[in-house]
């Protein structure tokens, strides 16, 4: 989704918001551009496509001196990707410019009023409306317009504000907004940011704050002032972000995205070492009680995409060790149809950015219905984190692949913790099967890493299969839990049609799908079930489908049959979808770089799904 980026201070600011602009290029965006404040005007320039284009545009941002100003990478919603659309967009008489991350629910009515009042619009998108409401509302010092302009603004935003001078005579100034889209802001010295993500701040300044929903921040090169709604002064926190700059940086591979599979070993090592103190699970930020967990009657696990995945083998895992039913809803499903969620009920939302504007919808929906709820999130001081009851962290590190990897991997590995944890206090384990569980879970981050060390024959596979139009997924258990993360892996990437499917499922209408060359994936680890797997395989082999089984490395004779195999280490069955994932994101990722595809920014895809 859109990113933004905003500068003041002693340096030219186009150059550092373009190189801002970069980083935030992993966010998703179709076109980008700066607003730079120099001698009495704003000058703009932006332009679809590539942040290079922008680049070229303005010789690296040399074109574009001023110690000021604010950009913007764009991923359309209202109006087509073009230079026209694209950010930063200037007010009718060039006083204000805006860029801004959401959507405005009620621009048609102000677009309406504007224009009525003589305005002219020269883009398609909601953003204009706001600049030159802002124009609309001037009273001769900027802040305060700002204030009464964004008042009347209903929607999500994440706004960027210059104004050329004003009557107060204060120079350097710059505005941001907050409403249900992420914003933060950088403390540097005698220069401050703000931005969408801290990957844009990073090489300036690690110390941040975070701006919550309904804020507004006033930066200028000397000071940042927050206020709230009603116009107080707030005396925000200070954090300080631990991340290296060199954690948001390719680093020698040649993807972000195979850098961040080959990191997660040490990913899943970060996340479950500091919970587990003299062999016991323990959380940092909150505990349980048995009393408690006795009135907990099911657990809901919601999120989307692969987050949601990751909940399907933590439902795996929690039923089976603690008994509790666990159901996974899609958080955009959950929030409309009204969910059967009150006190008796555990709410467990799961998201790598913690800003996926459908899950924080779903977290709010079942804390209003009296659900007690824990959010495992990446993003530290992210919105869900602020708003769910209990936060545990993924130590996963900026994932900048707009595939998730090490994302999955550590929820996944967090849901092992939490199964082990809610199993004892439910009553559910005995001593030794719990000491058991913690040390297996401890072998994990070396299973992940024999997951990537015996299956160098991935890059080979790829070539056989690249040229595949339909992939099937198919499995039982945890290893159909693993599918559907597998199929939308190759499916996000690569651009080839994958789909999971239960493998028992297939002859209840989808093996009519398969021909003479159709490539079926089975996943074939989970021990009680590969024999009724087994059966499903040869019945799509009769049908001249190519096999490629998943399968532990001391057994491949579980689907004889296949024409190729995966391997994955044995483990404690229960935790297998840690470590069986892994091989499944290098086939995607190899499948994509075989068809020349933009592994790190597949089309139409953003990282951080921050509209509905
Ligand atoms: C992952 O590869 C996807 N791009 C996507 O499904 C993602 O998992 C989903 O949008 C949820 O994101 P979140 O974890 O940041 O909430």
């Amino acid at each position: 989704m859109c990113g933004i980026v905003g500068y003041t201070g002693n340096r030219e600011a186009a150059p550092i918001l373009i190189s801002g602009l970069k980083k935030l290029e992993y966010r998703g965006y179709d076109s980008a551009g700066v607003a730079v404040f120099h001698e009495g005007e704003i000058k703009i320039a932006k332009s679809h496509g590539k942040i290079a284009n922008l680049d070229a545009l303005t010789s690296g941002g040399a074109s574009l001196p001023g110690f000021v100003g604010v950009g913007h990478t764009r991923w359309a919603t209202h109006g087509a990707p073009n230079d026209v659309n694209a950010h930063p967009h200037l007010s009718d008489d060039g006083r204000f410019a805006v860029v801004h991350n959401g959507i405005i629910e009620n621009y048609s009515a102000l677009r309406d009023e504007l224009i009525a009042s003589g305005y002219e619009f020269k883009s398609d998108t909601d953003t204009e409306v706001i600049s030159n409401l802002l124009e609309y509302c001037y009273d001769g010092d900027a802040k305060s317009t700002v204030m009464k302009a964004t008042a009347r603004l209903k929607g999500s935003y994440a706004l960027g504000v210059i104004c050329r001078n004003d009557e107060t005579g204060i120079t350097g100034r710059i505005f941001a907004m907050r409403e249900a889209a992420p914003l933060i802001l950088g403390l540097g010295v005698g220069e401050n940011y703000f931005a969408s993500d801290v990957t844009a701040l990073v090489e300036h300044t690690k110390n941040i704050i975070y701006l919550d929903d309904g804020e507004f921040a006033e930066l200028t090169p000397q000071k940042i002032t927050v206020y709230g709604v009603t116009g107080e002064k707030i005396d925000k926190p200070v954090s300080h972000i631990m991340w290296d700059v060199k954690a948001a940086e390719r680093g020698g591979y040649e993807h972000f995205m195979i850098k961040e599979i080959m990191e997660e070993p040490a990913a899943v090592k970060a996340t479950i070492d500091p919970r587990i103190k003299d062999g016991r699970v323990v959380f940092e930020d909150f505990s349980f009680t048995s009393e408690r967990m006795a009135k907990i009657g099911r657990i809901i696990i919601t999120a989307c995409g692969s987050a949601s995945y990751a909940g399907e083998a933590g439902r795996e895992m929690i039923e089976a060790l603690c008994r509790i039913p666990v159901t996974v809803e899609l958080a955009s499903e959950l929030r409309y149809r009204s969910p059967i969620i009150d006190e008796s009920t555990l709410v467990i939302v799961v998201s790598q950015s913690g800003e996926t504007a459908d899950t924080i919808a779903a977290l709010k929906e079942s804390k209003a219905r009296g659900a007690e709820t824990i959010a495992i999130v990446n993003i530290v001081g992210s919105s869900i984190a602020k708003l769910a009851d209990h936060v545990i962290y993924t130590w996963a590190g900026p994932e900048i692949a707009v595939a998730t990897t090490k994302g999955y991997a550590t929820q996944t590995a967090v849901f092992a913790l939490l199964s082990i944890y809610f199993a004892e206090l439910c009553g559910k384990i005995d001593g030794e099967r719990y000491k058991k569980l913690v040390s297996e879970l401890e072998k994990m981050p070396s299973k992940i890493q024999r997951a990537i060390d015996i299956n160098h024959h991935i890059p080979y596979l790829s070539k056989l299969y690249a040229d595949k139009k339909d992939v099937f997924f198919i499995g039982r258990g945890f290893d159909f839990a693993v599918c559907r993360e597998g199929a939308l892996k190759l499916k996000e990437i690569s651009y080839i049609h994958a789909e999971a499917y239960a493998a028992g499922e297939l002859k209840h209408g989808t093996i009519a799908l398969i021909e003479n060359g159709s490539l079926v994936v089975a996943l074939a680890c989970c021990r009680e079930l590969y024999d009724k797997t087994a059966s499903n395989v040869e019945e799509v082999k009769a049908r001249g489908a190519k096999v490629l089984a998943v399968v532990h490395e001391d057994n491949k004779r579980a689907v004889s049959t296949s024409d190729d195999f995966i391997l994955v280490p044995e483990t404690e069955p229960l935790f297998t979808p840690i470590a069986e994932i892994i091989p499944l994101q290098l086939f995607a990722y190899y499948v994509a770089k075989e068809n020349g595809c933009d592994i790190d920014k597949p089309k139409n895809l953003a990282k951080s799904v921050t509209v509905e």
